[in-house]
């Protein structure tokens, strides 16, 4: 099928609604392998939308190709814990044995390998993603085997099924986890309470959300509800893209029908008619199943028009995948994707709960804070209020993985320790932990008594562990270069600052930095933090401040002096036309400045 009919045929089965422009192009590329200009040209007709529109939406979102990909496209999952696991190493092995530069396309366009943000299996890496689909747990015995697949060009679907599995990960089991759950028994029990009792039943279990903000929940969904406007909308946000956390793609394979229905139960409370799920294009292996689910729920009556009965209580969900932009899961930007645009974060006020998607009231929800929204319905919101502490109620999922023995999805009643965190996922001699994330904090031995909850050390659940054998300067490295790949260049102080600090540690990291760049570095946090647009270019700093206040020696021993040192070199830099010119003196330039004095 030619590309015009290819473009005619997808964006028909996406209702030719350009709100699907990002779910048009990702099927578009599923089929063509690559997003060519004659499909972005045809797409923008189809569409009747200007096709520059068309081509910045593609470009925004990195697991879309503007350039002729591979047939087989392997992006290695490039956090620090991957690369802890050796992943560096692997991929210079494929590259090796495919005949392949890392960041290009074979030139026989059999194969493309390059690096991805954290694909989210932090507990059973080194992990890859092909032609979207995670590969765990990968070695040496199995990228050999994955150089001869793609070699002999055997469908995926034909691949080892033991090279997709993603496993359960669960390894501690609180009231969310640990509690079986029948579907719409949570809904029932809410429609019995009625619409105003089921918000002050939130209201009292504290709920504060899962996402990272801590907002509270019940004046989310009460806000929403107040809102004027009509048919009011329900997002949930699976974008789960902080490095190192994972919690959310174990509710999502796990605990479906509790998410799916603590969405409706978000509907019952606001009155929403529409649900998203925001589901990042990394967790795509979840999809048919999660179809499947919202089937089962709509088949038995807990979605659609009267749900369950009662009149006037109409909800349903569709799921809308993302393509690989961290910032999609700030709540603003995730809309404007949502609305088929590039993720740029938008400005606030208006908040999404009175002008969200496509300008309806909209409340926009983690996975996890949902689903814990379908406990609070069937034991009480003063049950859950009984867990945790008093400004951090409930349980907290953690996703637990670096040097640890038993890495996997952690439930905790808030104010657990970080030591009994450790001392249960079996690490010893830790350096260093970093909690929420590459935007979180990075907490030194003395701080491992402070306890996870929102009053103390927050966290959306990563729990990455570094012991003595790691250098916490290569810790805020990578998490420095992340921002750096993840500016959405919306604003000029993130686009700018987030590449100016790379640099700034890439110097460092060659040892030619000196003191001054210490300052230079402190300057560009303050910038990063003062004048970002959002949450992402503002937290950029963290784990820098945090490196540089708790592990300075580990920076200083970088620094070549005390001084100014150019980060350019140039005797190296005339190494090579030295040699050609078959000069060995390394003073040449020195001379030729003084002769022409
Ligand atoms: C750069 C950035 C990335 C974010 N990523 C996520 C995410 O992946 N998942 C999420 O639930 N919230 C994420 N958030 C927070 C959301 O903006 C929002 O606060 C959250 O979805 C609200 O849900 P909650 O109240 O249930 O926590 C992110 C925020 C920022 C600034
Ligand atoms: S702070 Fe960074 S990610 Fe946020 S809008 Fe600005 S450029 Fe984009």
């Amino acid at each position: 099928m030619d590309v015009e009919a290819s473009v005619r045929e997808v964006v028909g089965r996406q209702g030719r609604d350009a709100t699907r422009l990002l779910q048009i192009l990702i099927a578009l590329q599923d089929r063509l392998d690559w997003l060519p200009p004659a499909a972005i040209t045809a797409v923008a007709a189809e569409l009747g939308l200007p096709r520059a529109r068309v081509e910045g939406v593609a470009g925004f979102y990195s697991l879309l190709h503007g350039t002729p990909a591979g047939r087989y496209r392997i992006r290695f999952s490039d956090n620090i814990t991957d690369r802890m696991q050796g992943s560096e190493a692997l991929r210079k092995r494929l590259c090796h044995l495919l005949w392949t530069e890392c960041g290009k396309t074979s030139e026989d366009g059999l194969v493309s390998i390059g690096t991805t943000s954290c694909t989210g299996m932090g507990d059973q890496g080194p992990a890859l993603l092909v032609n979207g689909r995670a590969v765990t747990r990968l070695d040496a015995a199995r990228i050999e085997r994955i150089a001869e697949l793609v070699r002999g060009g055997v469908p995926l679907d034909d691949w080892p099924a033991e090279f997709f599995r993603v496993e359960e990960g669960i390894r501690r089991r609180g009231p969310l986890l640990g509690t079986p759950f029948e579907p719409g028994s949570a809904l029932r029990a809410a429609i019995a309470r009625g619409r105003t009792g089921w918000g002050e039943e939130m209201a009292r279990s504290g709920l504060r959300g899962r996402g990272g903000a801590g907002f509270a929940t019940a004046t989310k969904w009460q806000a929403c509800r107040d809102a004027p406007g009509a048919d009011k909308v329900v997002v949930c946000n699976a974008d789960e893209g902080e490095p190192g956390t994972f919690k959310d793609r174990v509710l999502l394979a796990h605990e479906a029908e509790r998410v799916f229905e603590g969405m409706t139960l978000a509907a019952w409370a606001t009155g929403a008619r529409t649900g998203f799920v925001y589901l990042r294009g990394e967790y795509r292996f979840v999809l048919d199943a999660l179809q499947a689910v919202l089937a089962r729920r709509r088949a038995v009556g807990l979605l659609g028009m009267g749900i369950l009965g009662e009149a006037g209580f109409d909800f349903d969900i569709e799921i809308h995948l993302g393509a690989g932009a961290y910032v999609c899961g700030e709540e603003t930007a995730l809309l404007e994707s949502l609305e088929g645009r590039r993720g740029t974060p938008r400005i606030r006020p208006p908040f999404p709960v009175t002008h969200g998607y496509l300008g309806r009231p909209t409340v926009v929800n983690n996975v996890e804070t949902l689903a814990l929204a379908t406990w609070i319905a069937l034991e009480g919101g003063a049950a859950f209020a009984a867990t945790g502490t008093p400004r951090s109620t409930g349980t907290k999922l953690l996703s637990v993985s670096g040097d640890c023995a038993r890495p996997g999805v952690y439930e905790f009643p808030f104010g657990v320790t970080v030591a009994e965190v450790l001392e249960e996922c079996g690490a010893l001699d830790t350096l260093a932990v970093q909690v929420g994330g590459a935007s979180g904090v990075t907490l030194a031995g003395h701080e491992f008594g402070r306890r996870i909850a929102f009053e103390d050390v927050p966290s959306a659940g990563a729990f990455m562990v570094f012991d003595g054998r790691r250098d916490p300067f290569e810790i805020a490295h990578a998490f420095v270069e992340f921002f750096a790949h993840e500016s959405c260049g919306f604003c000029t102080p993130c686009r700018i600052g987030t590449t100016l600090l790379k640099n700034d540690l890439d110097k460092l990291a060659r040892g030619v930095g000196g003191k001054v760049d210490l300052a230079n570095i402190e300057w560009i946090n303050r910038l990063l933090r003062n004048a970002s647009h959002c949450g992402l270019g503002s937290s950029a700093p963290n784990p820098v401040e945090d490196g540089l206040a708790k592990f300075r020696p580990a920076w200083e021993r970088r620094l070549r002096s005390l001084e100014f040192e150019p980060a350019f070199d140039l005797d190296a830099a005339l190494g090579p036309a030295r040699r050609m010119t078959g000069r060995s003196d390394p003073g040449a330039h020195l001379d030729r400045e003084e002769s022409s004095q």
